[in-house]
């Protein structure tokens, strides 16, 4: 009798794991190849700068300014912001010891909903993403409800200080906006229902890579809240688009990035638009940046301001981070999809 034929195991799919076990390769895998243009321009000495103290004492130039870097930009640096260059130090040092805690330390790799408050995975979505991205991250709520991972220890008394710093930028930034609107003072805080901010701390590590042309830290993308602050390790590789070019930019020593996010736009009625930005990848080093997001409280339906008829639908901000984070990232996918069409 001939033996039987002996049929090919089925493979199982490759595992997704971290990328920091890739970085010793001396090519990426294919599925991780993206492939995009990654050059961009140097910005000059353009990017918009928004003076924080200035702010708080009501000068109005500052608030000409803040609206300026929204309308024109969606972005801009702090200065004078408060926030001490140790503390950011030390968040950055702690990040960095986190992602290099064995992974039996580090909280579950990977949980499936993606609204879980401490949450440790790699590229953005991998449940939907056929292409990843070169980047681990760690997502922890930490406010209204205070989370933070066990280990390091340090990191959580540095979380604490950062995150409610980061608010008290934020609540200067909304004081700006609300006089720029034509708004009372306290009114923006009070209609995005600030006292319950859903404010997320976004660690990123990308790690260096072997052909940082073809990988893509993280692609375009806008982020969902008001503001987000963003600090790094001194290693560039965030881009923002503007007129349709790619612009590098870094922060420069003291001061903190801040970019606008999908409910400014919504409740400026699309006066201020959220910019669309990207993480590129380099060669040599490993670049750690922390993200804050901002956002307004989870349950809040935020309201276009003014009296024109609203540009987009009602959404809980609870259920429009849900829409997010469940699917790929992809430009303004998610705003555009709220959009009401006339
Ligand atoms: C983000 C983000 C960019 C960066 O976390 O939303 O856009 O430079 N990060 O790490
Ligand atoms: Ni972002």
């Amino acid at each position: 009798m001939a033996p039987p034929i002996a049929l090919p195991l089925p493979r199982p799919p490759p595992a997704i794991t971290s990328v920091r076990k890739l970085a010793n390769l001396s090519s990426i895998p294919s599925n991780y190849a993206h492939n995009a243009e990654t050059e961009a321009s140097e910005p000059g000495d353009s990017i918009p700068v928004v003076d924080l103290s200035l702010l708080a004492s009501g000068h109005a130039g500052a608030v000409e300014d803040l609206d300026k870097a929204c309308r024109e930009w969606g972005f801009f640096m702090i200065v004078n912001h408060g926030i001490p260059g140790e503390l950011v130090k030390g968040v950055l040092d702690a990040t960095r010891e986190f992602f290099e805690l064995p992974e039996e330390e580090k909280p579950e790799f990977q949980p499936k909903d993606v609204l879980t408050p401490v949450r440790y995975g790699t590229s953005f979505n991998t449940e939907k993403e056929e292409v990843f991205c070169w980047r681990d991250f760690l997502k922890v709520f930490v406010h209204p409800e205070f989370n933070c991972p066990e280990r390091p220890e340090s990191l959580r008394k540095l979380v604490i200080e950062y995150s409610e710093r980061c608010r008290e930028v934020t609540r200067r930034l909304l004081i700006g906006v609300s006089k720029s609107l034509g708004l009372e003072e306290g009114e923006a805080e009070a209609a995005l229902g600030m006292a319950s901010t859903l404010q997320i701390f976004i660690a990123n590590l990308y790690p260096r890579c072997p052909e940082p042309e073809a990988a893509m830290g993280m692609p375009p993308h806008s982020d969902h809240g008001l503001f987000t602050l963003l600090i790094e390790n001194g290693v560039g590789g965030l881009q923002i688009q503007r007129g349709g070019r790619w612009i590098n930019v870094k922060a420069q020593p003291n001061s903190i990035l801040v970019n606008t996010g999908d409910h400014l736009e919504i409740f400026s009625n699309g006066k201020y638009k959220s910019v669309v930005h990207r993480a590129v990848v380099n060669g040599e080093k490993t670049r750690i940046s922390v993200a804050m997001a901002n956002g307004p409280s989870r349950d809040a339906v935020v309201e276009a301001q003014g009296c024109a008829p609203p540009a987009y639908a009602p959404v809980k901000y609870g259920d429009y981070i849900l829409a997010q984070q469940s699917n790929q990232l992809n430009g303004k996918s998610i705003l555009k999809s709220f959009s009401i069409e006339d």
